[in-house]
């Protein structure tokens, strides 16, 4: 079996190209496991990453346009926002917000890996300093085999970030009172709508 490995960016002009993958992995979504990625929005200025079986010889663009049946491996969403510290120096960060990969019929085993280090060699090449995720507990093995390692954190709270660095780590102190900050941000939220 031929499967191709393509990232796309989430712009308006793609949205034509993300609606049809997202028909045809829904369409095999029984096959996946508690993780859903082309059910949530693609992020702006965010990027998906699948892996997909389609015609020879054909362009994506050719795929759409003849309306071709296409069949869903895997897909990862992320996206990369920029923060800035006290001396306004800025850093790029991922945040890979879903991963997922067939886990019935049809499953390629390598497929997960492959799809995270795809993500990495892009994110590398357009100067993100790092990536972060937030796992489900199921997956935390799989992605500290892949080099990702709890992010810092302030005291001794647990860290429930995983975090790799591409050229920069995140300015220690600094980037860990702000995730700490947002994890404290989070919690309420998560709290106030439990609560509601
Ligand atoms: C987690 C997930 C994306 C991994 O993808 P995958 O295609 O199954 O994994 P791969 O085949 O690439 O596995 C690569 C290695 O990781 C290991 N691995 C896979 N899933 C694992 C897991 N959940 N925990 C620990 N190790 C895992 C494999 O055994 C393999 O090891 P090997 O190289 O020694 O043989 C996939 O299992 C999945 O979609 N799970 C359900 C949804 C989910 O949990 N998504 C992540 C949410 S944070």
């Amino acid at each position: 079996m031929n499967v191709h490995y393509k990232m796309i960016e989430c712009t308006l002009q793609n949205s034509k190209l993300i609606q049809y993958l997202t028909k045809y992995a829904e369409i095999d979504a029984d096959d996946y496991d508690k993780i859903f990625p082309w059910r949530h929005d693609c992020p702006q200025g965010g990027r998906i990453y699948v892996a997909l079986s389609m015609p020879p010889g054909k362009t994506m663009e050719d795929v759409v346009k003849s309306n071709s049946k296409i069949v869903i491996y895997g897909w990862l969403t992320a996206s990369v926002s920029t923060w800035k510290n006290k001396n306004k120096k800025k850093y790029d960060i991922a945040y890979v917000a879903f991963l997922a990969t067939r886990q019935r019929t049809e499953r390629i085993k390598g497929l997960g890996k492959t799809l995270m280090e795809m993500m990495e060699t892009n994110m590398r090449d357009i100067g993100v300093d790092f990536i972060k995720l937030m796992p489900i507990e199921s997956a935390s093995s799989f992605y500290k085999m892949l080099g990702y390692t709890p992010c810092l954190t302030i005291g001794d709270k647990p860290a429930y970030l995983l975090c790799k660095t591409l050229w920069h780590h995140g300015p220690n102190d600094e980037y860990a009172q702000y995730l700490d900050n947002k994890q404290t941000e989070d919690d309420f939220i998560k709290k106030e709508k439990k609560e509601n």
